[in-house]
């Protein structure tokens, strides 16, 4: 186990601060704050908007449809308020959200937790953590998410924060470019998603998404594991990248890999196919990027390599959503030379307090392990929509996912029917969201640290609902 995890998270009771967070009357408000938070929650079941809400909730969607210049993709707008997975919208309807604004609210709705952290942040001096000035909380922050990378034995030993999984992924690609100078190709793997920036959008194998935007990476693609040809497509991707390799010797700087595919369709990756690439890559000295910005959190281990053991190929990890706080952690090998990175804002001081709560509830809902609430839950959800498939065959196909990714294709997979099921759930009140390209797919990404069987079992029933 780490050495990070034996240090102190508190400050000296001496201090003015100390003090302040010690005192009755904030233990008093914060006490105050749950029970009228807990109170107005408590009546909220699944359920329809009220007519009398639908025309002040229109002129919200219209005003947001303004001000954005397009529709939003869903007339989402939460109230300010939910229960567990449950959300409140702003037309009264109440949903269950089980995509958790892609994987971002790992505790719900309304926790009380993260009511009593952002409390916390409240009181603190600024709102903002930056390179220049922050606070202990972000060294705790990036010691746990440090401790909590080498408890296995990957060689990561460094960490910065940062406020969107975009610019964890560029500082990522700073790292490794610095790093393996004058080599500036990347690989990545054929379906991947790595943020929207402009270094993002190249290696994001989404034309779409780049329409009109210089590339500012040059990138060539590896076609990612094959789940109904395990053996083919290893054998097929180690040969493309020798093909690369040879194609460009020394101009490789980085493999981008996300451990599982996520925009791709969640898709999982393994052991044997990663070691297979990574190894030749090590061979060549081309540094090893992991995005865990959406699979930390959801399988058996925190982070998706330490799930496929792969840790001693992980050089450089970035993370997100779940975290409340980005994250790019590095091995030494990897640590810079040169002043590349710095940031005004690391994060908010709610989200590095919130994203603190976080670890400690992941841990606390004893969500890792192999017989952990990820795997149980994972199999249980899985287990349903296999049963669904059964029932309506026409209407819901697997592969079903990886940990608390989960996923499955309705229909023909095309992307209208896809969209038009994923309206129809929203409809009856269940959340979910579309994923992939061919075919479309709709994922979940349900809370893992408050997650629980009966909550799974409702999505089931909500989504028979729908279909
Ligand atoms: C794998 C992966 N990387 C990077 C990102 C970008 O994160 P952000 O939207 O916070 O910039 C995402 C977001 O969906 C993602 O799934």
């Amino acid at each position: 186990m780490n050495q990070n995890n034996d240090r102190t998270t508190k400050l000296d009771d001496a201090l003015q601060s100390s003090k302040l967070r010690n005192d009755p009357r904030v233990a008093q408000a914060k006490q105050l704050l749950a029970d009228a938070v807990t109170e107005h929650a408590s009546s909220l079941q699944v359920g329809p908007a009220p007519d009398n809400l639908k025309d002040s909730f229109a002129d919200w969607i219209d005003r947001l449809t303004a001000v954005r210049g397009a529709p939003p993709i869903w007339p989402y707008l939460s109230s300010g308020i939910g229960r567990g997975p449950y959300v409140e919208l702003a037309d009264g309807s109440v949903k269950l959200d089980f995509i958790g604004g892609i994987g971002v609210h790992g505790a719900g709705h309304s926790d009380l937790g993260m009511l009593n952290a952002s409390i916390d942040a409240a009181l603190e001096d600024t709102i903002m953590q930056g390179n220049l000035q922050q606070n202990p909380a972000s060294v705790v922050m990036m010691e746990k998410l440090l401790a909590l990378a080498t408890e296995s034995e990957s060689a990561l030993k460094h960490c910065l924060l940062t406020t969107s999984g975009a610019m964890a992924n560029e500082n990522a690609l700073k790292i490794a470019m610095h790093a393996a100078a004058p080599a500036d190709r990347v690989i990545a793997f054929r379906n991947a998603f790595a943020g929207r920036s402009l270094a993002m959008a190249a290696i994001t194998d989404r034309p779409a998404y780049r329409q009109g935007l210089p590339l500012s990476v040059a990138v060539d693609y590896l076609p990612f594991r094959d789940l109904t040809d395990p053996e083919g497509s290893q054998k097929l991707a180690v040969k493309e990248l020798h093909q690369l390799l040879q194609r460009h010797p020394g101009r490789y700087a980085a493999l981008w890999a996300e451990p599982i595919a996520g925009e791709g369709g969640y898709y999982p990756g393994s052991h044997e196919f990663f070691a297979a690439l990574c190894q030749p890559l090590r061979d060549h000295g081309v540094p090893i990027i992991f995005d865990e910005v959406q699979s930390f959190s959801r399988t058996t281990r925190p982070f998706a390599f330490q799930h496929y053991e792969l840790d001693q190929f992980a050089d450089i990890v970035t993370i997100g959503k779940v975290t409340q706080v980005c994250a790019t952690l590095y091995s030494e090998k990897m640590k810079p030379t040169g002043p590349i990175l710095s940031q005004t804002f690391t994060g908010s001081t709610g989200s590095i307090a919130t994203g603190i709560e976080m670890l400690n509830r992941l841990e606390s809902h004893q969500c890792f392990g192999t017989d952990g609430a990820n795997a149980a839950n994972s199999q249980h959800f899985q287990a349903g929509l296999a049963a669904l498939s059964e029932r309506h065959p026409d209407k819901i196909s697997g592969p079903f996912g990886e940990g608390m990714m989960v996923v499955f294709t309705p229909g023909d997979g095309s992307f209208d029917d896809t969209k038009a099921c994923m309206m129809r759930m929203f409809d009856v009140g269940l959340l979910g969201f579309v994923c992939g390209g061919s075919p479309t797919r709709i994922r979940f990404l349900p809370p893992p640290a408050i997650t629980t069987k009966e909550h799974i079992d409702h999505a089931l029933a909500l989504l028979e609902q729908a279909i």
